[in-house]
């Protein structure tokens, strides 16, 4: 079996779990590994599985990666992401639902995995000074701690389930 690693990553989250599944994998049965530029793409071809990775932006996947995905056909790929919000699983299959959604029909979906992504610590202070404006708003509270949780995301426990999701998978 041969495999392709293709991602998107703007800050290196992403990045850190493409990294993991090669790791995992190995770097022979990988015929390429990067973002989806066309060189990369045809090479991608001749892979039996395609680990797709995107980081998500306004709940959806980045940009990139979904109009790759609008072009693949009959593959079979694994989709892996991070965000900024963690929490729920639930968040991550509704983002997950989504990206699924730029796959044509035909092309088949053996796993998935998402985690939580820090976030440039400019959003930090960005919601601090909301907060300095409205001192009492739970939602920015939230938002707040749900910044600091991000902090240290990926970290090695993010990376092992990714890397043991990756090993099940039998390549
Ligand atoms: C412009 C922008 C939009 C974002 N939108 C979301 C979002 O809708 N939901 C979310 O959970 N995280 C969002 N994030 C956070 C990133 O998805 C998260 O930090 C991710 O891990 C970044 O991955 P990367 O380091 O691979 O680029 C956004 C970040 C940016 C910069």
């Amino acid at each position: 079996m041969k495999y392709a690693v293709i991602y998107e990553s703007a800050t290196g989250n992403t990045e850190m779990l493409a990294k993991e599944i090669r790791n995992t994998l190995g770097e022979e049965k990988c015929v390429c590994f990067g973002t989806p530029e066309e060189e990369l793409q045809s090479k991608a071809e001749d892979a039996d599985l395609i680990f797709l990775g995107f980081w998500t932006e306004k709940g959806e996947c980045s940009e990139k990666i979904g109009k790759y995905m609008e072009t693949l056909h009959n593959r079979n790929v694994f989709l892996f992401g991070t965000a900024g919000f963690g929490g729920s699983e639930q968040y991550f299959t509704q983002i997950l639902n989504r990206v699924s959604a730029h796959l044509p029909e035909g092309n088949k979906v053996s796993g998935t995995y998402m985690c939580q992504g820090k976030m440039p610590q400019s959003v930090r202070k960005r919601y601090e000074a909301m907060q300095e404006k409205a001192p009492q708003d739970e939602k920015i509270k939230m938002m707040i701690d749900n910044f600091d949780k991000a902090a240290s995301h990926p970290d090695e426990t993010d990376l092992a389930r990714l890397g043991k999701a990756a090993a099940d998978l039998d390549i």
